[in-house]
């Protein structure tokens, strides 16, 4: 028998209330359907650690209860796991609803509600049909709760996690921690695979927030490819910034996104392609080195430079003998590339020089009447561009800290030289000194005390400074000195400090790790054309 545990009350309430309440049968009107997320247990919410037994062992990833929280405003959330210890004997169904229970809690303490979870206890020679990939727990969930499937996500560490949402008609996703990397060349090439349940919850509230903002998605995106196979410049989402993109092997395209930017011809662009297969058939070289780091971290912020191959246009890569190539995490860049089926050449849709756009409305700000067709998938998660590593050299160069932290290519594949340490002609014009920049005078501040002029200034900051009242305007990137979540905030701010009208912008430099070291760097730049006794370093 398959166990339910069930947390709350059910669908069905405010009866017997004094005013008459309409309620919508989800049985005949689809559009009363909810979309929901089926989350697998172990190895996706918590750490895998066998058999659980006692609440004690319960041990939640740091990411979980943040993505839970963002996921459980507009999805009805399920766990669906397997247990089969309790068919080996080795546990008890008690044992198994004591920890769902003390899990349940610490989850509603968070904020987040789970509507029941489904628990398989059996063997898989038992051949019962509850166990994944089954789909039979998605269906009963679906008729119990009026759940819209198609707009539905399963997410988990095991490729059945990803078939079981597939065969319910619902979306799966992969998550790499638990069993995630042990399992992750079982499964089918055009999976949906990412680092874990923040990431998880990232793709899924930002493809639902397309969909809001598009009305019907699917069409928008065939639009899209379609202007793009025919020359067309299309502005679209990835999950660090907005890009402009042409189709990459049409020169006359390619040009016209230089012209729209207003960026120098010397400059060359990033490809972006749907998967590594794309990639290593655009590069002439496809080097051991480079096949492991997209296995690692594609899709994601990471952009590798390689020898390109003939078939890319002299335009996109600026006469340069290599080629940028990136494999996007964002659903819609993902759906775009696969729509198109071929390359998309695009730098991130700003003016040349001026902060990049992390809303559909930074693009139209800067470029609206120049760009016939934005895609609007709400704000970028990741926040600021990826990382871009050269392997086309003898040691893998870092030529732009980004959204891919150093320190975890440096696990990868070992040591990373700096560009600039080594030769200090800029290989990638990205490290062009200015760049990024706001049009109000920018300070790099170190210092503690509050300057003469901060009356008329703002401040940014990661964490909320001792004194705000002596500032006119001050942006704090992350109450609780979350750098991922300053990364994800830093261009906005950056903005709104700009359009505030103020004399100076004070910019407080964020701990050098992490994503903190792609802040800092554009700190810098924005800061690079005020020296002259302005920049305290
Ligand atoms: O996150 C990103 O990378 C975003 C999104 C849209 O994908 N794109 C982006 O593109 O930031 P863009 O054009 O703003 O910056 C691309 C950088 C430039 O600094 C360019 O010089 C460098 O990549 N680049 C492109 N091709 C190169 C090559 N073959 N060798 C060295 N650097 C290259
Ligand atoms: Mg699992």
């Amino acid at each position: 028998m398959a166990r339910r545990h069930s947390h709350g009350k059910g669908v069905a309430q405010g009866a017997g209330s004094a005013y008459p309440v309409r309620m919508c049968d989800t049985t005949i009107d689809p559009r009363c359907r909810r979309p929901a997320v089926f989350l697998d247990r172990d190895g996706t919410l918590i750490e895998d650690r066998g058999h659980l037994r006692s609440p004690e062992d319960v041990v939640l990833y740091p990411e979980t209860l943040p993505a839970l929280r963002r996921l459980t405003e507009r999805f009805e959330l399920f766990i669906v796991t397997h247990q089969g210890g309790i068919g080996a004997g080795l546990l008890t169904a008690a044992e198994v609803e004591g920890v769902h229970r003390h899990l349940l809690r610490i989850l509603d303490e968070g904020g987040v509600r789970i509507r029941e979870v489904f628990t398989c206890p059996h063997l898989r020679e038992h051949g019962c049909d509850c166990i994944k990939p089954h789909p039979r727990f998605l269906f009963e969930a679906a008729s119990r709760y009026g759940l819209d499937l198609p707009r539905s996500y399963t997410v988990g560490d095991h490729p059945h996690d990803v078939e079981f949402g597939r065969r319910a008609g619902a979306q799966g996703i992969y998550v790499r921690t638990g069993h995630g990397e042990k399992h992750h060349a079982e499964l089918a090439p055009d999976t949906i695979v990412v680092p874990g349940i923040g990431e998880a919850a990232d793709w899924i509230l930002a493809e639902d927030e397309a969909r809001r903002r598009n009305g019907d998605l699917s069409d928008a995106i065939r639009r899209a490819a379609q202007m793009l196979a025919e020359g067309g410049v299309v502005a679209f989402p990835t999950e660090t910034v907005y890009g402009l993109g042409a189709h990459a092997l049409d020169p006359a395209a390619v040009a016209r996104v230089f012209e729209i930017k207003g960026r120098p011809r010397f400059d060359p662009l990033i490809v972006h392609v749907a998967d590594r297969t794309a990639a290593a058939a655009l590069s002439s070289i496809w080097p051991e080195t480079a096949e492991r780091l997209a296995r690692r971290f594609w899709p994601g912020p990471l952009t590798l430079v390689l020898p390109k191959s003939p078939v890319i246009p002299e335009i996109v890569t600026a006469g340069l003998p290599t080629v940028a190539l990136r494999c996007p995490r964002h659903p819609i860049a993902q759906s775009l590339l696969r729509e198109l089926g071929g390359p998309i050449a695009a730098p991130s849709a700003n003016s040349f020089s001026r902060p990049s756009p992390t809303e559909a409305e930074h693009v139209r700000e800067q470029l609206g009447a120049l760009v016939p067709l934005v895609l609007d998938a709400g704000p970028c998660p990741v926040g600021v561009e990826s990382t871009i590593l050269s392997l086309a050299g003898p040691r893998p160069t870092l030529l732009r800290f980004g959204g891919c932290p150093v320190e975890d290519l440096e696990r990868a594949i070992g040591p990373i030289v700096e560009a600039g340490a080594v030769d200090e002609r800029p290989q990638s014009p990205g490290r062009l000194a200015r760049h990024y920049s706001p049009t109000t005078t920018l300070r790099w501040w170190v210092s503690d005390a509050v300057p003469p002029d901060a009356g008329v200034s703002g401040l940014l900051t990661l964490t909320p400074p001792d004194a705000r009242s002596g500032w006119a305007k001050v942006e704090v990137l992350s109450e609780s000195g979350d750098l991922r979540e300053a990364a994800a905030r830093f261009f906005a701010a950056m903005r709104r400090l700009d359009a505030a009208g103020l004399a100076a912008i004070y910019a407080r430099p964020v701990p050098e790790e992490g994503l903190g070291r792609a802040i800092n760097d554009r700190l810098r730049r924005a800061a690079a054309d005020h020296a002259g006794g302005h920049i305290s370093f």
